[in-house]
């Protein structure tokens, strides 16, 4: 059989290197035990996944719950360890960096929480939790040092400059996500993961949350990782699109190839649950739904993670996983069938 791997998807060819780039990675968790002296079997999260993030853009990174989307953030982060596989940023291999080196690299790389009500402290005036980034790093002693510039982030998102004197419970959902927001840039970064940022909020405020990161990535240059369960949330504010299941990549591409013409079944089924403005084209198109859920991690079945779900699936499919491979210029997916 012709080996019809030339190229990996972190070494697409493109005038501009990237700045994070994802090699082959896996991550597994400590599981728990079976017994008192039974060792705790490790749960595999990502299986050998490979991508690039390039400087200014938005990748959206779409998923089921527990397809392992959080911990690809996570460890790119350096939140969590990875089991196999490199993690380079601006082309340094950031996977095993520690102690002054890693919290360096920190001030780099912020994250976005999925849950604003839990991610900030309610015993902290504002001013304190977007001023606390900037202690830790040395670069103020003080809240109050920054007082002027954190002003400055607030009214960047969106916020009365005055809302730093006030604690989280001041405000609503969309508004303390705001602050979360300016709490990661807070230290200039250059690269933000946003896990599911808008999953937590009411429909009807998403979509100036999503709008202003957009805003903020054009504006600040800012590369960004949008984490989302379903793809009409990332489909405005993403350049490109890489789609998760069952910890393994099974499809990346530019955004409009993959709204337009998806060429793996599992992107095809999550696409066909996304609401269409035209009733017509919502009528015509038929609506696919896969039997059973996602297949937990550590259970993970011989093949191709989707193949007892796959309407399409062969003997092959449960034999053998599908490398993901450049279908198509900038087009990968990971099926034997496309
Ligand atoms: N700290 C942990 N310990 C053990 N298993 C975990 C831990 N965090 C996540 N997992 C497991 O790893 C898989 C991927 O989780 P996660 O990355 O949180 O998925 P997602 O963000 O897509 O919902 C899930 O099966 C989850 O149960
Ligand atoms: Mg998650």
């Amino acid at each position: 059989m012709n080996a019809p791997v030339p190229i990996k998807p972190h070494e697409a060819v493109t005038p501009l290197a990237p700045l994070v780039s994802v090699q082959n990675m896996s991550v597994s968790y400590d599981g728990t035990r079976s017994g008192f002296w039974a060792r705790p079997m490790p749960v595999k999260a990502l299986d050998n996944i490979s991508f690039d993030v390039f400087p200014g853009e938005t990748l959206g990174l779409v998923g089921e719950s527990g397809s392992g989307k959080s911990t690809t953030g996570r460890a790119i982060l350096r939140r969590v360890g990875v089991t196999g596989g490199k993690i380079l940023f601006k082309g340094q291999d950031i996977t095993t960096v520690r102690g002054e080196e890693l919290r360096k690299l920190r001030r780099h790389m912020q994250i976005v929480f999925q849950d604003p009500y839990a991610s900030l402290n309610p015993r902290m005036k504002v001013l304190d939790i977007i001023a606390e980034p900037l202690i830790v790093h040395g670069l103020i002693r003080k809240s109050e040092e920054a007082r002027d510039e954190i002003g400055e982030f607030l009214r960047v998102v969106g916020l009365p400059r005055d809302a730093q004197d006030r604690y989280p419970h001041a405000f609503s959902g969309g508004q303390r996500q705001r602050i979360g927001i300016a709490r990661a840039l807070a230290l200039k970064p250059d690269f933000i993961v946003a896990d599911e940022p808008v999953s937590a909020l009411d429909v009807s405020v998403r979509a100036q949350v999503v709008n202003l990161l957009q805003d903020l990535q054009r504006d600040l240059g800012i590369t960004l990782l949008f984490i989302a369960h379903d793809l009409s949330v990332v489909r405005h504010i993403s350049h490109r699109v890489a789609i998760l299941y069952s910890g393994r990549l099974v499809e990346l591409a530019d955004r409009d190839a993959l709204y337009e013409t998806p060429l793996h079944p599992y992107t095809e089924a999550l696409l066909s649950a996304v609401p269409v403005p035209d009733p017509k084209t919502q009528k015509a198109r038929k609506r696919l739904i896969y039997r059973g859920d996602i297949v937990d991690a550590g259970h993970w079945p011989s093949g191709c993670h989707l193949h007892g779900r796959c309407p399409y699936a062969t003997e092959k499919c449960s034999l053998e996983a599908p490398p993901l491979v450049e279908k198509r210029p900038g087009h990968w997916a990971a099926c034997w069938h496309r």
